[in-house]
Parts: structure tokens; C-alpha cells; sequence
């Protein structure tokens, strides 16, 4: 997205090349735009260092070296690194959740969310003013509410994402049947939430926005939600807009590549390439036609995946060895062995690598029950190895290339941690859970028959706004994680307890 006004432009998350793996594509097909032209503006917005929305190659080659980065206050400096490497030299660091006055009257703010399990270690949402219009670029930022926007004034223009952007359920390797209806109940949340955050904000017009991405590899076609398939997570912005209109939501507004809306006050006047509508309705034609076009790109990138000179069980134990010697609660959390199956070249034989949370050593598989198992090719981790990649999640989790199975619950110590592969990233994932360990969450409050902590035990939504109670269950709507209030259990994931009992005088 690009925000125009006289007092100056600002380019967001500007993503055209495929990323993870070659493994998602956006969709609608943005590359054939004048990025040229688009690339020269006065400031560069980039929301955080997913590869879906930081796309290194086009920022180098297409926007502005004059441009100033308008840079999120995120805990570690990678952004900063990175954009520099890339040929910017102008940033303005915001302070979270602080408008910044820049020339000319426009003024922009950032609230910058900085838990491990925010985006890579950080994701932000982009809030502007300009002459007496303001919009929020929310994109896939996921704060527990919109009050500190909603505060600055009405809000005109609301960008905000409503689709998938995970791998879960569809890699899991688990019966059909069981997959749709984890995929459905997945596909309602997300909607449920999208419906929620604009509900707090009541903006004129909403804009769904930040995917969904599409899947042009003939081994991930399947996840383009073509197939009607109900418990499909990717639903596209004509789906949300028949949902929006479900819940009698009436001012949704979706963009095309080339779409421009003009926002002001008391209106938003849009013009579209093509009829938005025929769009949605060739959707098929276009993603056949975007996998032929694209296949060239495919097939280059899965050539240079490869390099076979890497021992992989070595050098992941150099990489991960000294990490796991040194992490605290992330070890403690994951609590048991997670197993890689790496698929070779010729598609069967399997290496077993075990990374052993407690033994704190990573060693071939010993015929033993793990936590989590995941199956890949050998050669995507060879990649990561070669490249020195930090984030794991970032880069083999999300291109879906991969299949997983898993005792138990949802762990989210494990992802923390494969998030995390390097020392600074891992020292502030560690500082982070020390912390939240240790303050005390003392406020309590009464929903329905129970008295439970105010703030959800996973990432402190308050649960007067999202928590449901049914029976002697608790939902918290944020992210969907759901607990026994007779026990305090998280039935989600591993750990994160609630402090509940039951009230004396039930609230009404
Ligand atoms: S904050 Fe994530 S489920 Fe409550």
C-alpha cells in the first residue's frame, strides 16, 4: 500500500517476490506494476521483517535509497541492519505508541508489539493524520485492542488483515476429517477477531488487507482456497466481504494491484484496473495463469536450495548446541525432544536429527518419544544452514514445506525457540518470559460464575473484553486459547495456567 498526501508518501510493507521457499506468491499478482514510479516517495513504512512483507530484493532495487524509514521501536536493531544493508540511510526510530510530527502536518504514529510470538521478534501497525484524515494501517498486528488509535480521534480508514497466514492445521498429519474442522474452527476465529478489532475502531470504511498469500508450486496448490473446501485457513477478500455482510458489516472496501481510493472525511471514492467483482469471479483463470508465468521463478529457486557439502547433524549442533546450553525458560518450556526428519534428494531416505531440550544436545534419534516431529527435505534446512538463518519459523515453518505431528498440546516454546536462533534474539525471548513469569498478574475479575486473572495468561488480553465463559470453560478470543477453570489447565498449550474459582456471587 502506498499513502499519498501533499505533505508527502509513504510506502508500506511493499512485498512482490515470492517468499519462504518460493512458497507464497501475493495475490493478486502485484509485479506487473509501475514499481519504478511507486518506489519513489518521501518514507518507507516496513510493518516487520516477515519476508511477506519485507521483501529485501525489491526495496534494493525499487524504492527510493532517499527515502526515511519510519522504523518501528523494536527490541533488537535487525530492521535497522537490514535496511541499511540495503542501502538506506535516513530512519526516523519512533517511540512506541508516540505521534511523531513530520513535515508539512502529516503525523504519523507506530505501536510497535514486541513479544517472542509477535511476528519474527516484532510486528507494528502504522497509524497517520493528514488534514483531518487519519487512517490505521493495522495490517497482520495483532494488539489486544485498538484503544490507543481510537483515542487520537475517529479513525477514516481501517486496514486490516482477516485471512490465514500460518501453517496450521494443513501440515499436520492428521485424519481429513479432522484437519477441516481444525481448519474450520481456525477460519471462523480469524473472522470472529477481524470482526472484533473493527468493532473497536468503527471506522467508515474497512479494508481487508495483508493477504491472503497465494500458493503456485504444484506441491502447494492445495492450499489456494479453490477447492471448496470449508476448513481452507486462506479465505480471499470477496469471502470477507460476503462475511463481513453476514455480520451486517456494509463498509468493506478490497483493493486490486492499481486500485486507488480516495479517503477523506465523509468519503472514500475508489477506482479499480478491472471490476472487483469479475476479479474475484476469474480468480482460477488467474492463478492458472500466474503458476504458468511464475514457474520459471519456482524452478530457479528450488536449484539453489541445495548444498550437499553441509553436514547437517554438524553444523546443527555447532548452531543450536551452544543456544540450548544457555536457554532457560524456552528449554524448560519445550520440555522434551523435537525430532527433524530430513527427506534426502532422491525423496526417501530420512536422516533423524533430535534436538534434546532437557539432554541440551542435539544428536541423531534414539528411537524415543518426542514432543513435536517434524518431516522436511534435507535440503531446505541445508539452505538455512548455509544462509546462517536466525529464524526458522520465519523460513522453513511458514513456506508449509513440511509435515508435523506431535504429542500433547500446542507448544509454543518451541516455535519461540526455532524462532530465536541467535544469541540476541534468544537473550530477549529469555529477558521476556522471566518477566512475565514473574509479575504478578494480581487483578481479578468476575465473567459469568467464575473470578478469574484480568489478563489472559498467553499474551495479556483482558479478558473482560475477550474472555468467554461457557460452562467451566474459558475462551479467550484474541487467539482462540481456551482453559479449565476448575483446574486452571490451558487445554491450548503447554503451560500459561489461569488463576480461576469459582464466584460467590455470580456477576450478571
Ligand atoms: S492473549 Fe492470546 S489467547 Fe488470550
Amino acid at each position: 500500500m502506498r499513502i499519498d498526501t501533499a505533505a508527502g508518501s509513504i510506502l508500506c510493507d511493499p512485498w512482490v517476490n515470492p517468499a519462504y521457499f518460493a512458497s507464497w506468491f501475493p495475490f493478486p499478482d502485484n509485479s506487473q506494476l509501475d514499481w519504478e514510479t511507486l518506489g519513489q516517495v518521501d518514507y518507507l513504512y516496513v510493518s516487520h521483517l516477515h519476508r511477506d512483507h519485507f521483501d529485501a530484493a525489491h526495496l534494493k532495487r525499487f524504492v527510493s535509497k532517499k527515502a526515511t524509514v519510519l522504523l518501528p521501536a523494536f527490541p533488537t536493531s535487525e530492521m535497522e541492519d537490514e535496511l541499511r544493508e540495503l542501502g538506506f540511510t535516513s530512519f526516523l526510530r519512533t517511540r512506541n505508541e508516540e505521534v511523531h510530527e513530520l513535515d508539512g502536518g502529516l503525523k504519523i504514529m507506530i505501536q510497535s508489539l514486541t513479544s517472542p510470538t509477535d511476528g519474527p521478534i516484532g510486528d507494528s501497525s502504522l497509524w497517520v493524520e493528514y488534514d483531518g484524515v487519519r487512517l490505521l494501517n493495522q495490517n497482520d498486528a495483532r494488539p489486544t485492542d485498538l484503544s490507543t488509535f481510537a483515542e487520537l480521534g475517529h479513525v477514516h480508514a481501517h486496514m486490516l488483515q482477516f485471512s490465514g497466514a500460518i501453517w496450521y492445521p494443513m501440515v499436520y498429519e492428521l485424519p481429513q476429517a479432522a484437519k477441516t474442522a481444525f481448519g474450520k474452527q481456525k477460519r471462523d476465529r480469524q473472522f470472529d477477531r477481524t470482526w472484533r478489532y473493527i468493532d473497536d475502531l468503527k471506522a467508515d470504511h474497512v479494508f481487508p488487507i495483508a493477504g491472503p498469500p497465494c500458493f503456485l508450486d504444484d506441491e502447494l496448490w492445495q492450499f489456494n482456497d479453490i477447492h471448496g473446501d470449508e476448513g481452507n485457513i486462506f479465505p480471499d477478500q470477496s469471502v470477507f466481504l460476503s462475511e463481513y455482510a453476514k455480520v451486517g458489516g456494509t463498509n468493506g472496501v478490497v483493493l486490486l494491484p492499481g486500485s486507488v481510493a480516495e479517503i477523506t472525511t465523509d468519503s472514500c471514492e475508489t477506482t479499480h484496473p478491472v471490476p472487483v467483482d469479475e476479479f474475484f469471479a476469474d480468480k482460477v483463470a488467474h492463478l492458472e495463469e500466474m503458476r504458468e508465468r511464475k514457474r520459471p521463478v519456482i524452478e530457479a529457486e528450488k536449484a539453489s536450495w541445495r548444498h550437499p557439502e553441509i553436514d547437517v547433524l554438524k553444523e546443527m549442533k555447532r548452531r543450536v548446541e551452544p543456544l540450548l546450553e544457555e536457554s532457560v525458560y524456552l528449554a524448560k518450556g519445550v520440555g522434551g525432544p523435537v525430532r527433524f526428519d530430513l527427506v534426502g534428494y532422491d525423496g526417501e531416505s530420512v536422516e533423524s536429527i533430535v534436538v534434546d531440550f532437557p539432554g541440551k544436545e542435539v544428536r541423531p534419534y534414539a528411537d524415543e518419544k518426542v514432543r513435536y516431529r517434524f518431516r522436511t527435505e534435507r535440503a531446505l534446512v541445508e539452505h538455512l544452514l548455509h544462509i546462517g538463518e536466525v529464524d526458522w519459523v520465519n523460513s522453513l515453518f511458514l513456506p508449509c514445506r513440511f509435515s508435523a505431528a506431535r504429542i500433547g498440546q500446542y507448544n509454543e516454546f518451541v516455535y519461540a525457540f526455532f524462532k530465536c536462533l541467535s544469541r540476541e534474539r534468544q537473550q530477549y525471548a529469555e529477558g521476556w518470559y522471566d518477566e512475565h513469569e514473574r509479575s504478578s498478574d494480581a487483578e481479578d475479575v468476575t465473567i459469568g460464575d467464575w473470578v478469574v486473572q484480568r489478563r489472559c495468561p498467553h499474551l495479556k488480553a483482558d479478558l473482560t473484553r475477550f474472555g468467554i465463559v461457557e460452562g467451566d470453560q474459558l475462551t479467550c478470543q484474541l487467539h482462540g486459547w481456551r482453559f479449565d477453570l476448575a483446574s486452571g489447565r490451558c487445554l491450548t498449550s503447554v503451560g500459561h495456567k489461569i488463576r480461576a474459582h469459582r464466584a460467590e456471587t455470580p456477576a450478571s
